[in-house]
This record gives structure tokens, C-alpha cells and sequence, in this order.
């Protein structure tokens, strides 16, 4: 038996933050950091006026666990019935913990299970709205965690943090930096591209993932580029990062994510920065088990009859990174050959016990892994 796709209301459009005023909790918790709340905050206090509001605006990147537990005690204390996570991946998972701890008061963050069910719906809604293009976080069940006694980042799952409602609006995108609009992106179109490849998906998955590669083929250089003022492409590059984010959700990930992960951890590079640079060494590993599937993504763009798919499809992803700006191999990322010698067994080892590894569509050996990690070093094609 397959598991059932869930999606919650997505309200999109521009402007469609004020969506917020028509839902009626009186007792809101808005979960953010500074920044984001210098463009958002005055907003969010006109929309909620007259309500009992309350803003946690500690979120940090790459969360680390006092730093939920933190919000998920202001969050049990205050009592909410809305808890509204607003800002980027770091953002929205940290309302999911608040939202998980909140709702299971006898729990710790460490005690979720995807096995068990907890009605955390019962003392709370939550709402999500991403304010960068690209994690997907919106619509997954999942929360990442720096866990502050080992150093590691975990996944922390329940299919109840799937939230009940999302809101996609551009307007909040429009001042992201090139950089973050780029590294943000990158990961949206790994996303989709690994998601359309995966072999769990379905034709439901495949109409996401596709679409959404489709888009962040053509728009996203654009957003990082001369339309980033552009509402437009900004909209087009947001909602189909979303979409990614149901279609990844219910397909699958691949080898670039399991990579990037290491690479992320070791060296401390932003996620979509190093799923981005992985993706092409990752298309030509799984050749052999995605012809159709890289076929498929072709047509989508319009591309037909050519003899290597894989290998057009690594070139196009290669096409986008120079168009970002974003080096093609990890040498050029500034990982020193000492550094890169210092940390392979570590990054070989965490990729090898990645969870999204032994999904990939291909079979990894940890003696591929490593072959994959030397020739993504020096910028090599792969051809085993
Ligand atoms: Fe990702």
C-alpha cells in the first residue's frame, strides 16, 4: 500500500499574504528571524491586529535544536491557535518543532517518530510561508536539526508537520540577494530534476516534478539574473519551487542530495549550493537505470532524438550553474586539496549511510561513491 499524497491549501498570488487576515485564530505565534521579519514584521502586525499575537524571531540557518526547543516552549506557554512560520527553510522547520513540540507537550523534539500519530491539529493550525524559492519545506514532513551534542544534522520527520496551510507570495521574494536567489533555486531544480527521476515516483509526482524543472530551466537564471526586480519571474520561480516541493515529496531524492549533504556538513556550503554543483556528476552516475526518465525531462524542454540524454541534460545543468555563477566542480567551491584529503573518508562515509542513497535510482557501491566524489573534485566526467 502507497502512502497518500498530501497537500495542503496553498493560497498563491501576489499580494496573498493577506490571506491571513481572513483566518480566524485568535492567538497567533509567528515564528521568523530579524531579518526577514525588517520586511515583513510591520505587515504581519497590521494583519493581526487586534489579535493576541506573539513573534519568536530567533530562528537561525541551520537550526540547531536549543533553538527549537527554545520556540517550542514559548510556543507551549503562550498557547496558540495559529502558528505561522515565515522566512526560509531554517524558518519553517523551526515552526514545524514548535508546532510538534507544542502539540505533544509530554515529548521531546528527539521522540518524533513517522510512525506514530499525534492530532498535533488539535491544539493548533499551522500555516507556512516561504520568503526564498527552494526548499520546499512548505510541503514536506520533514524538519532538519543540528543536533547540538554531535554537531550533525539530522532529518526529523512526522507526516503532521505537512502544514494546513501554505501561502506563496512573490512580493516576499523580490529583495532575496543574486546569491540566495541562485543557491535557493539551485536546490529547486535538483529537487525537481531528482524527483522526476526518481523511481518512486507516479504520474501525479512526475506532473510536478516536471513542470517545475521545466519552469526553473527558463526562469531561474532570469530571476538570479536581469528580471530578479521582475514580479513575474520571481512568481514563476516560486510557485514552481513549491511544486518541486510536493513532487520531491512524494517521489524521491537521488545522489546529489546524499553528496550535497556531506559536502554541506564538511565543508559548510549552503545546501542548494552543494546539491547544485553534485547534479550533473549525478545525472551521468545514473544514466544507465534514467534514460527514459531523462528523455522525459527533455521533452519537456522541448528537446527530442538525441543520442545521450544524460549527457545533455548534465550539460544543460552545467549551462544554468555558469549562468548563476556557481563553480562546476567542488575544488573550485574552495575546498583545498588538504581539506578535501583531511575530510574524504568522513564524506564518503556519511554518503554512503545516507538514507536518500539507497533510494537513488541507481545502486551506489561505496567504491562508486568515492570514484563520484574524486572525479566532482576535479570537474571530471563520469564514465563508470
Ligand atoms: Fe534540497
Amino acid at each position: 500500500m502507497s502512502l497518500p499524497i498530501r497537500i495542503p491549501f496553498i493560497y498563491q498570488g501576489i499580494g496573498s499574504l493577506e490571506q491571513l487576515r481572513n483566518f480566524k485564530e485568535r492567538r497567533v505565534l509567528i515564528v521568523s528571524d530579524k531579518t526577514v521579519l525588517q520586511m515583513v514584521g510591520d505587515k504581519l502586525s497590521d494583519i493581526f491586529s487586534g489579535r493576541e499575537t506573539k513573534i519568536f524571531d530567533e530562528v537561525e540557518p541551520d537550526p540547531k535544536d536549543t533553538i527549537m526547543v527554545k520556540c517550542g516552549d514559548v510556543a507551549r506557554k503562550f498557547k496558540p491557535e495559529l502558528i505561522v512560520g515565515v522566512g526560509g527553510g531554517s524558518a519553517m522547520d523551526t515552526a514545524k518543532a514548535a508546532y510538534f513540540l507544542y502539540g505533544q507537550e509530554s515529548l521531546r523534539l528527539y521522540d518524533m517518530n513517522v510512525l506514530v500519530e499525534y492530532n498535533l491539529r488539535e491544539k493548533s493550525k499551522l500555516v507556512l510561508i516561504p520568503t526564498t524559492s527552494g526548499t520546499g519545506s512548505e510541503h514536506t514532513p520533514g524538519l532538519v536539526v543540528t543536533n547540538t551534542e554531535t554537531g550533525q544534522k539530522m532529518s526529523l520527520a512526522s507526516f503532521e508537520l505537512i502544514p494546513w496551510a501554505v501561502i506563496l507570495d512573490p512580493t516576499l521574494t523580490l529583495k532575496m540577494p543574486q546569491k540566495l536567489t541562485a543557491a535557493t533555486g539551485l536546490d529547486a531544480l535538483t529537487q525537481a530534476i531528482e524527483g522526476a527521476s526518481s523511481k518512486m515516483g507516479s504520474d501525479f509526482t512526475q506532473a510536478l516534478n516536471l513542470y517545475a524543472a521545466k519552469i526553473l530551466f527558463h526562469y531561474l537564471p532570469k530571476a538570479a539574473g536581469e528580471g530578479a526586480g521582475d514580479i513575474q519571474v520571481r512568481a514563476k520561480v516560486h510557485y514552481a519551487a513549491s511544486m518541486a516541493g510536493i513532487g520531491f515529496g512524494n517521489s524521491g531524492l537521488g545522489l546529489a542530495h546524499s553528496c550535497g549533504h556531506a559536502l554541506g556538513g564538511a565543508f559548510h556550503i549552503p545546501h542548494g549550493i552543494s546539491v547544485g554543483v553534485m547534479l550533473p556528476y549525478a545525472i551521468e552516475f545514473n544514466k544507465p537505470e534514467c534514460r527514459d526518465k531523462y528523455i522525459e525531462i527533455l521533452e519537456c524542454l522541448n528537446i527530442t532524438g538525441v543520442e545521450d540524454p544524460g549527457a545533455t541534460l548534465s550539460t544543460m545543468v552545467k549551462d544554468i550553474l555558469k549562468k548563476l555563477k556557481i563553480p562546476l566542480n567542488i575544488k573550485e567551491l574552495g575546498v583545498s586539496q588538504e581539506s578535501w584529503e583531511k575530510n574524504f573518508e568522513k564524506i564518503v562515509g556519511w554518503t554512503k549511510n545516507d538514507i536518500i542513497t539507497m533510494i537513488n535510482p541507481r545502486m551506489a557501491s561505496e567504491q562508486d561513491i568515492r570514484k563520484i566524489f574524486q572525479y566532482a573534485y576535479e570537474g571530471k566526467t563520469i564514465d563508470f
